[in-house]
Parts: C-alpha cells; structure tokens; sequence
C-alpha cells in the first residue's frame, strides 16, 4: 500500500498519479488534499507519513508546488527519509542507497508524464543495504539527537 498526501499546489499530480497506480494495479491510500483549495502543506504531510512509520503503507507520495516545502515538513517527522526529485537517476538513488521511504513532487515543476516515471522509478527499487544501511543508521542517529 502506498501513502498519498498534497496540499492544492500538488493536487492534480496526486490525481494524475492516483489513476497511474490503478492502472498498474498498485494500492494506495490518499490521505487528501481532496480539492484545489488552499491548505497547508506542512499539516498535509503528516497523515501520509505516519501511516508508513505505522507499517500500514510501505512507502509515500508527497507532492505540493514545487516538492520542497511538503519534503522539508516530511523530513522533520522522526524515521521519515524524504526526496524531492525530478529526474529518474535520484528518484533510484534516493531507494537505493537512502532508503528513502517518502517521495516528494512538485505539481508545478513535473508534469504527469516525468512523474510517472519518477514514481515507477521509486517503487520499484529496492534499498541496496550493505554499506549504505550504516549511512542510514547515522540518519536515525540524528534523529535520536533531535
Ligand atoms: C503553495 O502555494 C506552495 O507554496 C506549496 O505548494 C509548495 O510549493 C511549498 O513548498
């Protein structure tokens, strides 16, 4: 299961990928916004993100503007690792070697084509362990410090 969350400025990327993931026969929950009109994404994020820090969705999409305020609001939550990306290579890298369990888009920087492939990108690969495992315990290290 796959967490969605936007605020307006990510609202139409959500509902363009929601229809991708249906078509892929990939399950999600969308935890809103469900309209154009404006929120917050700061209070948007959360509801996504502890649904994968409770196991109940593996991972999360993210998306308001521009994928950076709703990634900075994400990444203040103890355990969530989140990536603002806008090329497929970070979209990889950013499961890859970081383990990252949130993605963040921006509605008005990606349009619905890139995020497709962004999206595919990051669920479908897997963390790569080894090596990067003992960067990503220095994460929760960080987080333990907060
Ligand atoms: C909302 O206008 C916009 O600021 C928000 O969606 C996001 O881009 C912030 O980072």
């Amino acid at each position: 299961m796959v967490a969605l969350g936007s605020d307006h400025g990510g609202y139409a990327l959500k509902e363009a990928i929601k229809k991708h993931l249906e078509e892929k026969g990939i399950a999600y929950k969308d935890f809103g916004t469900h309209s154009e009109e404006s929120c917050d994404y700061p209070l948007m994020a959360q509801a996504p993100c502890q649904a994968v820090l409770d196991g109940e969705c593996e991972l999360a999409l993210l998306f308001c503007g521009t994928g950076i305020g709703i990634s900075i609001a994400a990444n203040k939550i103890k355990g969530i690792r989140a990536a603002v990306c806008s090329d497929t290579f970070s979209a990889r890298m950013a499961r890859a070697h970081n383990n990252a369990n949130v993605l963040c888009l921006g509605g008005r920087v990606v349009g619905a084509g890139l995020a497709v492939e962004l999206v595919d990108a990051f669920l479908e690969t897997k963390f790569e362990g080894e090596r990067h495992a003992r960067r990503v315990g220095q994460l929760a290290d960080l987080d333990q410090k907060r």
